[in-house]
């Protein structure tokens, strides 16, 4: 660039004045250019107007959690608020913490180890995206000690989903109790998605790291796998409980080019607990086999998977060969991508971010769950408190999954 200029300026030999006022013209002008849009990386972005300090909300994380890195990635649009573990911020008083955040790991503290002092403004916030069978609510001093919860419960006052299906403009349909998937016009499946689906060759695809499930799914997929011997298919199983690994480059590509379904199976039962599995089958091009405790229209398009609670093994093990079998039953599994988009979310949209702009315009009030124990556990869930010696998974098996019994 400088050089550009130096030859220029040498170009007219005898510069006139103008040529020496664009030249210090050019030179400032670059000057403003590299201040103004090339941040160093000391200068990160700053927020457009500075922030007074009682203007911030803080925020105390009761337990270092392994799922926020960094609060500054997470791009919230309303973004005052100051994460932070430190519990000596306040030289150890609590109780100037705006809002003190308590994820599943709490529900195992001993109540000496919760905080005493706190104030009635003061937000306790509990926040999961564990299901509660594997962290209830056992304690009688958790009724009435939350605020405000921040789970994948969709009573929640905060939604944490694991996922957002979305129509083609943008707008949240799912999660949520009021969906209402539009009727769509029959429109033909894109060929560029059944180009995708062209050279499948396998059944269904499992990965799996939670190797004793609780939710009776490796008994139910024994009975799927026998069914599906009789039309000569089978799920392949991978990761932590098998010793098979996947082929090409990833897991991903290999589901994609290989498996026509994912076994999107949740590791327990529990109201609403819908994980990232179903994407792990979506992503790929795997039509999810999805089971677990949720309603999942509330959740997934209909006619994208397969609910594999409301099928007899034998009938599921049927409905794969016949969607394998003809190819025009199993693309209609892929209309939906004319019309919804399924994935984590856009950037700025996470709970957290949700959290801040709460506490920012107290859209959700004064509130206290004077039942917690009841509200999270579930009217059933009390027994997860007991010691395994009071049950075991044939107690499960009659409360829980008496019709699943019913059906073999
Ligand atoms: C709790 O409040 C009491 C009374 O205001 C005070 O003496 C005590 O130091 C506080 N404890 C903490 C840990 O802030
Ligand atoms: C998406 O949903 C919103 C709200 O229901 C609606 O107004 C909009 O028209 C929908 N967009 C499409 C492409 O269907
Ligand atoms: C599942 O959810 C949908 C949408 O909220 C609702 O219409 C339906 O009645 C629910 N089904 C059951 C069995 O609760
Ligand atoms: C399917 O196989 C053909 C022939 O080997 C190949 O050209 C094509 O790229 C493959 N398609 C996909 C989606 O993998
Ligand atoms: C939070 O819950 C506590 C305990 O029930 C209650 O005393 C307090 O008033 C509540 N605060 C807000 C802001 O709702």
């Amino acid at each position: 660039m400088m050089v550009t200029l130096i030859r220029l300026f040498h170009f007219y030999r005898r510069p006139s004045k103008y040529v020496v006022a664009s030249f210090l013209l050019i030179i400032a002008m670059v000057f403003v250019w590299r201040i103004r849009f090339i941040p160093s990386r000391k200068m990160a972005p700053t927020p457009p107007a500075p922030l007074l300090l009682d203007s911030h909300k803080y925020i105390l994380s009761w337990e270092n959690y392994y799922m926020i890195t960094d609060y500054d990635d997470l791009q919230c649009p309303v973004n005052n608020c100051i994460f932070t573990h430190d519990k000596n911020l306040y030289n150890g008083d609590y109780s100037q913490f705006d809002a003190v955040l308590f994820y599943e790991r709490s529900l195992t503290l001993p109540v000496e180890y919760l905080p005493i002092n706190r104030t009635s403004s003061q937000l306790y916030v509990f926040a999961t995206i564990e299901s509660s069978y594997n962290y209830p609510a056992c304690e009688l001093y958790f009724d009435n000690f939350f605020n405000w919860t921040m789970t994948y419960r969709l009573n929640s006052d905060i939604g944490w989903p694991y996922f957002v299906v979305r129509n083609l403009t943008g707008h949240i349909l799912a999660p949520s109790v009021n969906v209402k998937w539009p009727n769509h016009k029959d429109i033909p499946i894109s060929p560029n998605v059944i180009e995708k689906l062209a050279n499948k060759t396998r059944a269904a695809g499992w990965l799996v790291s939670h190797c004793r499930a609780e939710s009776m799914r490796d008994e139910y997929l024994t009975r799927l796998q026998e069914h599906l011997y009789h039309f000569s298919l089978q799920i392949d199983v991978f990761g932590a409980c098998s010793n098979i690994r996947c082929r090409y480059s990833s897991c991903e590509e290999m589901f994609t080019r290989d498996y026509y379904f994912y076994m999107a199976f949740e590791n327990s039962f529990d109201e609403d607990y819908v994980t990232e599995k179903v994407l792990h089958g979506y992503d790929n091009y795997a039509v999810p086999i999805v089971y677990g405790g949720a309603n999942y229209t509330r959740f997934l398009p209909p006619g994208s998977y397969i609910n594999a609670r409301e099928y007899h093994p034998y009938n599921l093990a049927y409905l794969i060969h016949q969607a394998i079998k003809h190819p025009s039953i199993y693309h209609e599994y892929f209309r939906w991508r004319h019309f919804y988009t399924i994935d984590a979310g856009p950037p700025g949209t996470h709970p957290l971010c949700k959290l801040c702009a709460a506490l920012n315009t107290n859209t959700i009030g004064r509130k206290t769950y004077d039942k917690f124990r009841l509200w999270w556990n579930l009217p059933n869930g009390m027994k997860w408190c007991l010691s395994p010696s009071f049950w075991n998974e044939i107690t499960l098996l009659h409360i829980d999954n008496k019709h699943i019994v019913n059906m073999y």
